[in-house]
């Protein structure tokens, strides 16, 4: 496929009609808080916008975050999206391996310098010169430097690479535990160890894959990162806590607490703040998106917000500062408070 192919020829090979393709915009327009009449501005302009090249680098990681992107497999719009984008490098999905993988990232960094969006999943270890990661013997920072440089958006996707996540967790008994020196990229780019480029985190373990396809689309259609918060999140999708949208949240202004996950309350939905949970304190889409086609998410599943999209986790989620454990009940030998 030609990069000059837009999206609207995209769509149109896909077989996928202008009705729902308007209808796809008016949703995305929605969740982006765009003004009134913007769903219109959005189509036309996603309409025309031309194939964009990604380069897509995992460092440490645990491969979650492609995984959920991959298994976003609805037959939506915002799945078309993510398959749209000309993935020219990729560690984990690319066929290329050796000297032909690193060959094409060089050549997609050379042809679409400047133009490119940087996709960056799991964080940059910087102890030891950087020697703990390495690819094709360049240490992970250099690797990110690089490719930084020439980027038009750089997408820090998942945890790791928003905030540290958890190859920067300090056990709770040995605080200064990070031995890699796990960075999150936005840390390193206010290090001035990374070019300084358009930053957005869409942090999650994993990241919701609609809040991904959701800033890429607004990207492609006005050239710009939607609105960020102040830790360069899309305001969007974590403007609420979770227990904000939270179906238990009439159980918790009622007082009614689950006290173990097997009880009388836990069975009738009650919510899970007494067994640990992270929600009043944990900004993400999860329970207005969900996952797995929209099926569920975690207090819809019975277990508690893990606060898996916030700076700390995962040492929060073991210590919090209210001294609230995630499932002591449920897990007796959980660190004593
Ligand atoms: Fe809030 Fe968690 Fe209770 Fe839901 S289960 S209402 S997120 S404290
Ligand atoms: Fe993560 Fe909490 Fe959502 S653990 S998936 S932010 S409910």
């Amino acid at each position: 496929m030609p990069h000059s192919e837009t999206f609207s020829d995209y769509l149109s090979r896909r077989g996928i009609s202008r009705r729902g393709f308007i209808r796809f915009c008016a949703v995305t327009a929605s969740a982006l808080a765009l003004p009134a009449g913007q769903a219109r501005a959005l189509a036309v302009a996603l309409s025309a916008a031309p194939r964009p090249s990604v380069i897509w680098l995992s460092f440490q990681e645990c491969t979650g975050c492609t995984e959920s992107l991959t298994r976003s497999s609805e037959p939506g719009i915002e799945s078309l999206i993510l398959d749209h984008l000309s993935l020219d490098y990729h560690h984990t999905l690319q066929a290329a391996s050796g000297f032909a993988a690193e060959e094409a990232r060089a050549t997609a960094i050379a042809e679409h310098f400047g133009e490119y969006i940087l996709i960056v999943d799991g964080s940059v270890p910087t102890g030891e010169q950087s020697a703990w990661s390495t690819i094709a013997g360049e240490t992970n920072l250099d690797m990110l430097s690089h490719a930084a440089d020439g980027a038009a958006l750089v997408l820090a996707v998942g945890t790791c690479a928003a905030f540290g996540g958890v190859p920067a967790a300090a056990a709770i008994q040995a605080p200064a535990l990070n031995q890699s020196g796990a960075s999150s990229v936005g840390d390193l780019m206010l290090a001035g160890l990374v070019p300084n480029r358009p930053l957005v985190n869409v942090p999650g373990c994993p990241p919701v894959p609609g809040v991904m396809s959701g800033v890429i689309a607004h990207f492609l259609a006005f050239g710009t990162p939607p609105e960020l918060d102040d830790r360069q999140r899309p305001l969007a999708w974590f403007a609420e806590t979770v227990h904000d949208r939270c179906p238990r949240l009439p159980h918790f202004n009622r007082g009614r607490f689950a006290r173990a996950f097997d009880d009388a309350g836990a069975r009738r939905g009650w919510c899970l703040y007494e067994l640990g949970c992270k929600g009043p304190e944990t900004h993400n889409a999860c329970p207005s998106v969900k996952w797995n086609l929209g099926t569920s998410f975690p207090m819809l599943s019975g277990h508690g917000c893990l606060g898996c999209s916030e700076p700390g986790f995962w040492d929060r989620a073991l210590a919090p500062d209210d001294g609230r454990f995630i499932g002591s009940a449920f897990y007796p030998d959980s660190p004593p408070d």
